[in-house]
């Protein structure tokens, strides 16, 4: 079967921006990218960290920034196009967690979640999109999660916003793709990371940012849509998503606290 993005096997001279690169998934994708040859542009907040990761490395440039600031993006967009000359693929990676119960949520804190999650890719395509369209080449990653397949107690606020980024990428890829874009629609399951180290139960199936990083990385290779590692973990998921409600609620609450 042909793959659904033109398989990108060679990351040689690519220019990749990872937004959410001062650690977990981001930081390891970004040195997986360098390794291969890519050029990085590593944004978040944590300008130490991002300087840090790119130490010692003539193809990582750190552009810190906080992607709740719309203006920043258009700034920072101008400093990586006239430092590398435009961008092939560009990463949305960051994101705000908290676990919480749906009588927990504050509505400040939600929208704070939705924005960074959510809010900020509406922003951050408004940036790239306008040169890729013109070229008609490049491609958008979107990292959501496992958590945007079905309703789970806990993620109240992030679970919600992945699943808009699942649709989101979904519209995009019959909207880009025709145009030349590629679209990835990235979904882990656990990862080792600070936003998971708020979790207070066992995680199955739990990986290392470095084997995400390359799950990721040769997905994209591959030319696949949907990247979605472990798969002994992912597919036993998208069983359950399949599943009657009736079925599904009942399953789902024996893996919560009442
Ligand atoms: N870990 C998992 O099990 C898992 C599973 C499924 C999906 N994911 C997804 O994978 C992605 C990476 O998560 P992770 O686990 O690697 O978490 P992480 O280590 O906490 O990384 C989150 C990144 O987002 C950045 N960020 C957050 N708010 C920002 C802001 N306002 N401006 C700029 N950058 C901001 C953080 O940098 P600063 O704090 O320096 O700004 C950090 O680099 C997320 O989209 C997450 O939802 C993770």
């Amino acid at each position: 079967m042909q793959p659904l993005n033109a398989p990108l096997r060679d990351w040689a001279g690519l220019r990749v921006w990872i937004i959410g690169a001062s650690s977990g998934i981001g930081a390891a994708l970004a040195a997986e990218a360098l390794q291969a040859g890519a050029h990085v542009a590593l944004s978040a907040r944590r300008a130490d960290r991002l300087q840090a990761i790119a130490a010692g490395n003539t193809r990582a440039l750190a552009v810190p920034f906080d992607i709740l600031d719309r203006d920043a993006w258009t700034q920072r967009h101008a400093d990586i196009s006239a430092q590398l000359g435009g961008i092939d693929l560009i990463v949305f990676c960051a994101a705000d967690y908290r676990p919480e119960r749906s009588w927990d949520v504050n509505p400040e804190r939600a929208a704070l979640t939705l924005e960074t999650n959510l809010g900020s890719v509406y922003t951050g395509l408004a940036t790239v999109l306008p040169a890729m369209l013109e070229r008609g080449s490049g491609g958008i990653a979107i990292v959501a999660s496992v958590a945007g397949y079905f309703g789970l107690p806990n993620a109240s606020v992030y679970g919600p916003s992945k699943a808009a980024l699942i649709n989101l990428a979904e519209l995009l890829y019959v909207d880009l793709r025709p145009r030349g874009v590629s679209v990835y629609l990235i979904n882990p399951g656990f990862v080792q990371t600070p936003l998971t180290a708020k979790n207070e139960f066992t995680m199955p199936a739990l990986q290392t940012p470095q084997a995400a990083a390359r799950a990721i990385r040769e997905g994209i290779a591959s030319g696949r849509f949907e990247i979605h590692f472990p798969r002994r973990f992912t597919l036993a998921l998208k069983f359950v998503k399949w599943l009657p409600y009736r079925l599904r609620f009942p399953l789902i609450s024996r893996l919560v606290k009442p």
